[in-house]
């Protein structure tokens, strides 16, 4: 008789905070984790996380619970913390999901300064400050009650552009050169430091049993992306297709399960193959 392992998969009730949790992918990574018998908080800056989860309340009633914090500021995230122990119960597990995730070529954008000659300071402090220093600021402290408890797993939400450049002719457009909207620079460096804390937090904490990798994944369909640039994207793409937002919740959870235990330090790039071209 074949031995169905599917019981690897299963988050026992496990409790789980998801950063950016409001947002177009983070709800699907809540959603992978309430499905697969998992518990989950969580954190947003925008007050309509707790609108949000109304949804799934009635399904999930005592599961899913969410906060209003500022990742990048360290006393909301201890006091938010704080209160899932209280309110949830222990941590177990941390998506770091959350980014400046601009919105590139959808069809309701306007273009903005996000060429590197002129690209501002400012900007360049915000987008590091959510991406990655908010990344440090929650594995610091939702780390290391997982240490204390000697388990846990950390997932660093990174992008196929944590391994390889943007490529700027896709969103340069026609006859507005020196104007269009580009990849900013600070998405490459958040999205490749991302990948550096994912490999320090799995050293750093293997012994108390925390595991940290990372989920690469490339870009998912909305319907306000430019039909143009959409064409030019899926040009550069094997599978020749962008992916549809449910297609990483396997990823999911597989990383946040038992069914990952041996791996650590990794990045899984799931990209339609566009890395490896
Ligand atoms: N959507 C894609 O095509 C795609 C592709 C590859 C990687 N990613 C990555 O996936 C992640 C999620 O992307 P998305 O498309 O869902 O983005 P999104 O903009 O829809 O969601 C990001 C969420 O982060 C929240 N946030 C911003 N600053 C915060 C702060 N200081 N504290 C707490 N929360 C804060 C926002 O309110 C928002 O709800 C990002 O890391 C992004 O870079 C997305």
């Amino acid at each position: 008789m074949m031995t169905m392992h599917t019981d690897v998969f299963d988050l026992r009730k496990r409790i789980y905070i998801v950063t950016g949790g409001a947002g177009y992918l983070g709800m699907k990574h809540v959603e992978a984790i309430l499905e697969a018998n998992g518990r989950v908080a969580l954190f947003d800056i925008d007050p309509t996380v707790l609108e949000k989860i109304n949804g799934l309340h009635s399904k999930y009633e005592k599961d899913v619970k969410a906060y209003v914090v500022d990742i990048t500021d360290e006393k909301q995230v201890t006091d938010a913390v704080e209160s899932v122990m209280k309110e949830l119960g222990p941590i177990y597990g941390l998506i770091n999901n959350a980014a400046n995730n601009p919105k590139m070529r959808e069809t309701n954008q306007k273009t903005t300064g996000s060429r590197l000659e002129t690209f501002s300071r400012e900007t360049w402090e915000n987008d590091l400050a959510v991406g990655i220093t908010g990344a440090f600021i929650m594995s610091k402290i939702a780390g290391r009650e997982m240490a204390k408890n000697r388990e846990g797993v950390i997932l660093n939400i990174a992008s196929d552009l944590s391994v390889i450049a943007p490529d700027q002719r896709i969103y340069r457009k026609e006859g507005e050169e020196k104007a269009s909207q580009l990849k900013p620079v600070t998405y490459s460096v958040t999205k490749h430091a991302l990948i550096g804390l994912t490999k320090y937090l799995a050293t750093y904490w293997a012994e108390e049993g925390i595991r940290s990798n990372a989920l690469s994944p490339g870009g998912v369909y909305n319907p306000n992306i430019d039909p143009d640039f959409m064409k030019k994207l899926t040009n550069l793409i094997p599978m020749a297709r962008m992916a549809e937002p449910d297609e990483y919740k396997g990823a999911v959870i597989f990383l946040l399960s038992d069914a990952s235990k041996y791996m650590t330090g990794n990045n899984l790039i799931i990209d339609g193959g566009r890395s490896v071209w």
